[in-house]
């Protein structure tokens, strides 16, 4: 009856990663219990996760091939696309989000460009705007920026509105932080840059007052919801972006934070429930209106 903070599976978006290809669904090494799905087995997971009473799902992509400047990850018939419509097909009630970043898609993991071996970041925002607008003309329902390069939101909302998609929301990944808890994503993903790291666009985990700068700036550039990631390592960023904006704040509880919890799981050393449950409290009680988490489903399936 007093207890302070509740999560209800309305506040959770299940990751999915997509895969070129039909009838594929396969375990993924770093990320137990979550997996890679053909478009087809992407909608049926989709429908599980509709009818456990999760908000939504955020697509991420795995292309047949990948070039220096990621053309899959704006082609129209990419894995992505054909996803999102095979859910909204499926799908009613279920929120589609798509993350919008290259590098997934690139030959060389870098979110952005490259010229020589420096990421480009103006040359990149056109290509994340129109990755944006292939998404939301597949019926994606809010896009998710992920790269961290300066300007993106500005120039992903000038071309969905001029694409006709005004008032398509956009959810961006606003403090997000160069971080080692991404390393069972990058192997998920194939993302791993292939030379240097994600230093010069992510932020430096030591640092706050420098989020609060990035997320005012993505909120004057016209976002609609404000992530801060990691979650776990940053509960007082959340905590801090919670106090400061008005928007809805999201936070994404990463492959780091839930590949150690399913291994020390494994091996009897941790309740994998009660720290589940008590992992997604402390990002709700820290300020997180939406919690992005592999655990969604468990989360539900275990009672909440
Ligand atoms: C793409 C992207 C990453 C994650 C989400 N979008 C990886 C990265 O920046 O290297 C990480 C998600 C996770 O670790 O669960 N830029």
């Amino acid at each position: 009856m007093v207890r302070e903070t509740r999560l209800t599976p309305d506040r959770l978006i299940y990751p999915l990663f997509v895969v070129p290809g039909a009838g594929v669904r396969k375990e993924i090494g770093s990320l137990p219990g979550c997996f890679h799905l053909s478009v087809d087995e992407a909608a049926r997971e989709a429908r599980e996760v509709e009818s456990l009473g999760i908000a939504g799902v955020i697509l991420f992509g795995l292309p047949e091939a990948k070039d220096p400047k990621g053309t899959q990850g704006y082609a129209e018939d990419g894995v992505v696309p054909q996803a999102v419509r095979a859910i909204r097909a499926e799908c009613k009630e279920l929120l589609v989000v798509t993350d919008v970043c290259l590098c997934e898609y690139t030959s060389h993991g870098h979110c952005g460009l490259i010229a020589g071996d420096e990421v480009q970041n103006d040359p990149t925002l056109e290509l994340l705007a129109r990755m944006a607008v292939v998404h939301a003309q597949a019926g994606a329902q809010v896009v998710a920026p992920s790269d961290m390069m300066d300007g993106r939101v500005g120039a992903i909302r000038r071309g969905l509105d001029q694409a006709g998609f005004p008032s398509l929301p956009i959810l961006s990944y606003a403090a997000k932080y160069a971080s080692a808890f991404y390393g069972p994503f990058r192997e998920a993903a194939d993302s791993a840059p292939q030379f240097g790291d994600r230093r010069g666009y992510q932020m430096d985990p030591p640092n706050v007052r420098e989020a609060m700068r990035e997320v005012r700036l993505d909120v004057e550039e016209g976002a609609d919801m404000i992530m801060v990631k990691p979650a776990l390592p940053y509960l007082d960023v959340i905590r801090a972006v919670r106090e400061s904006f008005d928007l809805p704040v999201a936070a994404y509880n990463v492959s780091g934070e839930y590949a150690m919890v399913k291994a020390a799981a494994q091996r009897g050393w941790v309740d994998e429930q009660r720290i589940v449950k008590e992992t997604l409290t402390s990002i709700a009680r820290a300020g997180a209106d939406v919690i992005l988490t592999y655990h969604a489903k468990d989360f539900v399936r275990w009672g909440g």
